[in-house]
């Protein structure tokens, strides 16, 4: 494809090639992903996996901001999809609308996405009725760690109808697309085959209409934990941790720089 796809075009993946995504925080990973992901994710999780915070509570506007425009530098056939940052948006529909503007305006972003079923239903309505496209994610919304009290599956036994009725919530309030996070494979194939948008899993099921995953995670980067949903697909943290090693000892036995990565006194000829 020669331009990123907009929300529509998301959207109409409804039961089609399931939908590629990852999260990217910055521009060189951006550009890697651009043109392969449908969509790249400026995930609030940047704040646990490039700035150490013990969740993703801490992450600020400020963050997003600066991250979603070094994404978009890198994007040229992906649509970016921008987090909501915990307390950006949950006061009310009005404030949610400020800040969404702002984030889209501030990125380029061609959509944003925030964490809740029925009690952000209002919102969504709001924003979408605004011009602001909305991705939700529903079960595992790590924002509300405080309140959940652990990175938990979601929606087994009689906590299924409630998952449910969330994603029918989003659905119907005109989100565009719903993140599935940590549920049961059969309630996600359940949820998959009765709403009307893409459901995006993450610890979810391969039946959903697409998949995402924190690049870092799957890269193998990021090594502090692996949820059991994190496949990792390269082990690009042992590479580098081989890599300093080396460097370190290169430095310390005066191996490195060799001659070639030295600079002789006079220039040489210029070539024939
Ligand atoms: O912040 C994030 O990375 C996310 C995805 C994992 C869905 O919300
Ligand atoms: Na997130």
């Amino acid at each position: 494809r020669k331009t990123a796809p907009m929300p529509q075009d998301i959207l109409a993946r409804k039961g089609g090639t399931p939908l590629v995504s990852l999260t990217a925080y910055t521009t060189p990973m951006a550009e890697m992903m651009d043109g392969i992901c449908d969509f790249v994710l400026v995930g609030d999780s940047v704040g646990m996996v490039l700035h150490g915070l013990p969740s993703t509570v801490g992450v600020t506007m400020e963050m997003m901001i600066l991250h979603g425009q070094a994404v978009r530098r890198g994007l040229t056939t992906s649509m970016l999809v921008m987090d909501m940052p915990f307390g950006s948006y949950e006061e009310s529909r009005e404030q949610a609308f400020r800040n969404a503007a702002r984030m889209m305006a501030e990125t380029g972003a061609g959509a944003v996405k925030l964490e809740g079923g029925v009690g952000m239903a209002d919102t969504i309505n709001f924003l979408v009725a605004r011009g602001i496209p909305v991705m939700a994610h529903i079960g595992l919304t790590p924002q509300s760690i405080n309140t959940l009290g652990g990175y938990k599956v979601q929606g087994r036994g009689a906590e299924a109808a409630a998952l449910m009725a969330d994603a029918k919530a989003v659905a119907d309030a005109g989100a565009f697309a719903v993140v599935l996070e940590k549920v049961p494979a059969a309630l996600a194939d359940e949820i998959t085959a009765n709403v009307a948008i893409p459901t995006i899993g993450i610890g979810a099921s391969a039946n959903c209409d697409g998949q995402i995953l924190v690049v870092d995670d799957m890269l193998g980067l990021f090594t502090a934990f692996k949820a059991k949903f994190v496949k990792r697909f390269a082990h690009l943290g042992d590479d580098a941790r081989a890599a300093i090693q080396a460097y370190a000892g290169e430095v310390q036995s005066r191996s490195f720089p060799a001659a070639e990565h030295t600079f002789a006194q006079t220039a040489p000829e210029p070539s024939k």
